[in-house]
């Protein structure tokens, strides 16, 4: 979807779709158009891949009802919950994650007292939890993550960190375009900042970290051990330990051999089996 200089909108195609908008939806077809319109073009600024991605799974996940603006002569016939727009896109991707609850790991079933850890899983729970390891400070919500608030949150912070996985250019530099904050910001402390992810699942979600450059979960755990990421050749060789804006708790992760290996199998308990099979989540079947 684009808008040219003139604000005039192109057609959107998609493999089993077209969609058509009016070139001049902002002027002429009322204050319900220019609030449809209004939408589209927050999705024009946010297009990025990952959003286009959700666009493409809300055409194939919601009952959508398709249709022309042209003119506007159908804005008052049809039913509004249904048109493809943005804000029933959101709201049908938002229903979805809604029911995507994991919450029977063995790590949950431990926490009920229905199984018990092996001796290592609870040693990797214990380091989780506790100041050598630091996890929690940024991956402490009951999800692992720490975009949450709860009663007990140790810290009520922006919660954007960088880990230190790149340094490309010895000033702090994360390889465009995926900078992580300063991508919105342009703010040069915001460079190389990203969310927490949850950790629920971890061990079938390879690989990992935004661009994934990260393969398996001990390469993980042997890249907060050294305090970041030294890569050594190539386009985005650098320091990422000494990453300006790294953040100070990284640095303070200390963990022997054992305690990596104790924390690998922590995260291994937080998969959960039924979520990741229930017939509910999996790819629905798409007419042609
Ligand atoms: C300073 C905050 C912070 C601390 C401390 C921290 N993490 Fe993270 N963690 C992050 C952020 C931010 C990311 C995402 C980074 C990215 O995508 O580039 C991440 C990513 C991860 C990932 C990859 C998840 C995925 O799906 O890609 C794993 C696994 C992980 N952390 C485990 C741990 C473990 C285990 C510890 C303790 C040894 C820990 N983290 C300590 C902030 C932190």
């Amino acid at each position: 979807m684009r808008v040219d200089e003139k604000g005039n909108w192109r057609s959107f195609r998609h493999r089993n779709f077209r969609i058509l908008f009016p070139a001049n939806a902002l002027s002429n077809i009322g204050t319900w158009a220019q609030r449809v319109a209004q939408d589209w073009l927050v999705l024009e600024l946010t297009n990025n891949n990952g959003f286009y991605l959700g666009l493409v799974t809300a055409i194939q996940f919601a009952p959508v009802l398709l249709f022309s603006l042209h003119g506007g002569a159908l804005a008052d016939r049809v039913d509004k919950r249904k048109l493809l727009i943005l804000t029933n896109i959101i709201a049908a991707i938002a229903t979805f994650e809604r029911c995507l609850i994991s919450a029977d790991s063995r790590y949950d079933q431990y926490l009920r007292k229905q199984t018990t850890l092996s001796e290592s899983e609870l040693r990797g729970l214990n380091l989780f939890m506790g100041e050598k390891a630091e996890c929690f400070h940024c991956h402490g919500s009951f999800n692992f993550n720490d975009q949450v608030r709860y009663v007990g949150l140790s810290q009520v912070d922006t919660p954007f960190h960088n880990t230190g996985l790149y340094n490309i250019d010895g000033k702090g530099g994360f390889p465009f375009p995926n900078r992580g904050l300063f991508e919105a910001t342009t703010n040069p402390k915001d460079m190389g900042a990203f969310r927490a992810p949850s950790l629920r699942n971890v061990a079938v979600t390879a690989p990992y970290m935004h661009d994934g450059s990260v393969a398996t979960l001990e390469e993980v755990l042997d890249f907060y051990a050294a305090g970041g990421r030294v890569i050594r050749s190539g386009l985005y060789a650098g320091d990422g330990r000494v990453n300006p804006y790294k953040s100070g708790l990284v640095n303070q992760i200390n963990l022997s051999e054992q305690d990596k290996a104790d924390l690998v199998a922590f995260l291994k308990t937080l998969t959960d089996q039924g979520f990741l099979t229930n017939p509910r989540f999996s790819k629905p079947a798409i007419s042609q």
